[in-house]
């Protein structure tokens, strides 16, 4: 694996698709090759299984079925677009990954175990570099959600189950700090942006901008 692999992770409305645009555009100004892509999605296989897991039938589904349909989508993710990218040299961007399975299905009720056997069937030797965790309150992420779009059905969760998923993103934060940094997502998108960038800069070993 050579070139570097961020993705960032958090609750709904935390801003991530907004941070993750803006970190392509800048990084690309940088004069770096970056492939921005999403999950559930992001390879032809991929976005079918999101077009079914991101319904009500979908949601339907226990959080076991949920987690091997996330694990499938993104085992054909990695293998068809992140694994190539990274062998060459490209920088990949990923709107969540693995720990939104974690935090997700987890929280949820689905054994850790499985999770953990999941993540090396679908993910195997390709972890993130950086893992950007976007953390905000629920209540705040739903009012920004909600004045955004129709909600997916994963959204209409109540807030103790948004309040369940964050601390798990903030436990796999803890549990990895080498490789997680959490922000305070409920700062204005330029001033997350300018938090986010010297934290990339320093992992990617981008010379300073003058
Ligand atoms: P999306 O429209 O991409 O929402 P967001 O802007 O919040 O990322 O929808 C993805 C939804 O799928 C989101 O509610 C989180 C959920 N999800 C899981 O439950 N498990 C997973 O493994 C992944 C990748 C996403």
């Amino acid at each position: 694996m050579k070139g570097a692999f961020i993705t960032f992770e958090g609750g709904e409305g935390a801003g991530k698709s907004t941070q993750a645009k803006r970190l392509t555009q800048r990084l690309r100004a940088r004069g770096c090759d970056v492939v921005l892509t999403r999950e559930p999605g992001g390879s032809a296989w991929a976005e079918r299984l999101r077009t079914a897991l991101l319904t009500e039938a979908g949601r339907a589904l226990d959080p076991t079925e949920q987690a091997m349909l996330f694990a499938a989508a993104r085992a054909d993710h990695v293998d068809t677009l992140i694994a190539p990218a990274l062998k060459a040299g490209q920088t990949v961007i990923c709107d969540r990954f693995a720990d939104s399975t974690e935090a997700y299905q987890g929280s949820a009720g689905v054994p850790t175990q499985m999770l953990s056997l999941l993540r090396l069937v679908a993910v195997g030797p390709v972890m993130p570099t950086l893992t950007l965790i976007l953390d905000i309150a629920p209540e705040d992420g739903i009012a920004r959600a909600r004045g955004r779009e129709a909600l997916d059905p994963f959204e209409k969760d109540d807030l103790e189950t948004q309040a369940a998923r964050r601390a798990v993103f903030l436990d796999i934060a803890a549990r990895e700090p080498d490789r997680c940094v959490v922000f305070d997502a409920s700062l204005p998108a330029d001033r997350l942006a300018e938090a986010i960038w010297p934290v990339v800069e320093a992992r990617l070993g981008l010379a300073k901008e003058g």
